[in-house]
């Protein structure tokens, strides 16, 4: 062992990971497509009526510290987009703000894993949920979203594992990501009461990443585990970055809306959590807040950049299905496809070797499916503007063809 910690090994992100290759390439002169990374605000600006109310706050001099666990004028405007969402009458004690939906769960696992836990995660799965359970020292206990149902959860099998496993270790919670990345799936109302139902019955801790729970199309219905899971213990985890394209924000929270012991010690241990960082960005909270509260500017934004990601995504799985060494699910929610590659047919050993390949040779970045625990597929981020997309995909089919 050396100086640093065992922990040290998660500090890993596979998105990042060819980047050195990626700058190397540029370096030289060579222009990369990046598909890797999920930021909506590079290609959409974020909305002027939330930046105007940053530079506002900000000449406000509200540059302090906040509310530990928020601005009360965001809290309170969490609490109104839910009621209007969900219908979801919310306290202030159930919502913690965060930096992030990325620091949401390292908090959550904080409050609630301990050496051993266990943790039900399924797989293709958003890369950061592993290293926040091992760093709280616990694991994941993988299943896997069903490819040919369109990466759907099979509820039945979600029982058999919770059955055996519940005998050999402590099961902390089950975490869902609801519109998914990096699958695009919307889970159906049927398939989160099925959830909820088993829940229930094995007295298990609901955890519902809903950041994208805005961004659906192709005619998806979206449900929040808040509207199923009404008296079962539940947390929802949601903020700034997607709904209201504002990733460098930095602003995500925690909803915690039962009343149950579980629920209450949880809130007030997220609360604790979140004093000991002190607080989140102060003017990013009262932007986001105006983001939420101005709900005709929202209306018109997220309605925009909806249709726009919905044409994007159709646009590009249209051109993905002409290269037959790959197949899609044609995604419904957020804006990432997830094409299965046929890595044996192109002469391939990994999907790493696939997707460096890919870089070297077309200058086109994306992310590797074993990235996301799902080897043999591959992760393209369908933001850009069709130009940019049609002809990524194009080096991509072009790369496949001449490599068979
Ligand atoms: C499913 C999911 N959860 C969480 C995050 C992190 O979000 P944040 O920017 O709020 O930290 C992302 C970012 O891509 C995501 O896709």
């Amino acid at each position: 062992m050396g100086f640093l910690s065992e922990r040290s090994k998660y500090a890993v992100n596979p998105l990042e990971e060819d980047d050195a290759i990626a700058e190397a390439i540029e370096r030289k002169g060579g222009e990369i497509i990046k598909l890797n990374r999920g930021d909506p605000a590079v290609y959409f600006p974020t909305p002027k009526y939330i930046k105007e109310a940053y530079v506002e706050a900000i000449s406000e001099n509200k540059t302090h510290y906040t509310e530990t666990r928020g601005v009360r004028e965001l809290v309170a405007a969490i609490m109104g987009r839910y009621r209007r969402m969900y219908g979801l009458e919310l306290e202030e004690e159930d919502i913690v703000v965060t930096a992030g939906v990325s620091e949401a769960l390292y908090m959550l696992s904080s409050a609630l894993v301990d050496r051993k836990d266990r943790v039900i995660v399924f797989k293709p799965y958003y890369t950061q949920y592993i290293p926040y359970i091992g760093l709280a020292g616990g694991s994941e206990y993988l299943l896997d979203y069903k490819e040919n149902e369109g990466w759907s959860i099979d509820v039945d099998e979600l029982d058999r594992h919770v059955r055996k496993l519940k005998h050999k270790a402590r099961i902390k919670y089950i975490l869902l990501t609801n519109p998914n990345n990096p699958t695009g799936t919307v889970l159906s109302r049927k398939t989160l009461e099925g959830i909820v139902d088993l829940a229930n019955e094995h007295n298990l801790l609901l955890v519902s990443d809903e950041i994208y729970d805005e961004i659906v199309f192709n005619g998806a219905r979206f449900t929040s585990i808040a509207q199923v899971a009404r008296g079962i213990p539940h947390v929802i985890l949601n903020g700034a970055s997607k709904n209201f394209d504002a990733t460098g924000f930095r602003i995500g929270f925690t909803i915690v809306p039962g009343e149950d012991n579980l629920s209450k010690e949880l809130k007030a241990k997220l609360a604790d959590f979140a004093s000991v960082r002190v607080s989140a960005n102060a003017p990013a909270q009262y932007a986001l807040a105006e983001g939420m509260n101005n709900v005709i500017e929202h209306s018109r934004a997220i309605r925009y950049m909806v249709n726009e990601i919905e044409d994007r995504v159709n646009f590009a799985v249209r051109l993905l299905d002409e290269n037959k060494h790959l197949s899609t699910v044609r995604p419904r929610g957020a804006y990432y496809i997830f094409p299965r590659i046929d890595l044996k047919q192109l002469h391939f050993k990994s999907d790493k070797e696939f997707v460096d390949s890919l870089l070297k040779s077309k200058y086109v970045q994306i992310t590797r499916g074993s990235g996301f625990g799902t080897p043999g597929h591959i992760r393209i981020v369908s933001l850009p503007p069709k130009e940019i997309l049609g002809e990524a995909i194009t080096r991509l089919n072009e790369f496949c063809r001449r490599k068979r």
